[in-house]
């Protein structure tokens, strides 16, 4: 099965078709960065864009940085803050005229390294936690998701955890890897203490450079860089969309 998959983040929307029988994008990704602000109908065009170019009248998943429950946007920490009460679903359906599904980043993202990445296979309590311009996060058991965890906005220290231990946040205070893994560690214990898991997930950009930080964190789980990286909010959106077929 074809579906679009669209993945929007706070600097850019990107989107390709994916084959949701192998996880893999049927081409290269096209990308337009986010309208400043990013006000919905703004957004809702651009995604706009992405299908027309690709031509697309099918189904459609895409991924928003924010709580989405049935299609309505119910937060809004790092988009502008017209997404509240937004039915994003309907407006970007609407706008493009494709069948659609909006669905948390984290948790698309989580969905693909649970089905062709990192958590392949794996069963119990696993946990994606996405280190970005947020933090997101996934908790699967035996594979199911629960969605909408926001575990990137858990307080540490009195502060949001993702004002702590975001990549953002990494880049923003200039923090050597050393410093910012102890952050990520103290946050990820904590999330130890609360849920257990057998498996930590770490996705976000980031991961690419999994080498210099993981090695310095000490949960007893496993933990383990996710595999699909760039591709997996994409990927995610389209399994994530099989739903509407
Ligand atoms: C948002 C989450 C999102 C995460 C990663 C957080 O600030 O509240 O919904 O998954 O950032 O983008």
């Amino acid at each position: 099965m074809h579906i679009l998959g669209i993945d929007i983040g706070g600097s850019g929307i990107k989107g390709a078709p994916v084959d949701t029988l192998t996880g893999t994008m049927l081409t290269e990704r096209f990308r337009i960065p986010t309208p400043q602000p990013s006000r919905p109908l703004a957004v809702a065009r651009v995604v706009a864009e992405i299908a027309h170019h690709f031509n697309w009248q099918g189904p459609m998943g895409c991924t928003f940085p924010a709580v989405v429950k049935n299609g309505v946007v119910e937060t809004a920490a790092n988009v502008d803050q017209g997404w509240v009460g937004t039915d994003g679903q309907m407006l970007i359906q609407q706008e493009t005229s494709c069948p659609t599904l909006l669905v948390n980043d984290a948790d698309a993202a989580g969905i693909a390294e649970m089905q062709y990445g990192a958590g392949k296979g794996h069963t119990g309590v696993v946990i994606m936690i996405t280190l970005g311009t947020g933090i997101g996060s996934a908790i699967f058991l035996n594979g199911i998701l629960l969605p909408n965890t926001e575990l990137g906005h858990l307080e540490v220290r009195g502060k949001d955890a993702e004002s702590r231990a975001s990549d953002r946040a990494r880049q923003e205070k200039d923090m050597p890897w050393e410093k910012w893994a102890e952050k990520v560690d103290e946050y990820l214990r904590y999330l130890e203490f609360l849920f257990s898991p057998d498996l930590f997930i770490i996705g976000g950009g980031v991961s690419k450079k999994h080498e210099k930080f993981l090695p310095l964190i000490h949960t007893r789980a496993q933990i383990v860089p996710a595999q699909l990286l760039n591709d997996a909010g994409i990927v995610g959106a389209a399994l994530a969309a099989r739903e509407l077929v």
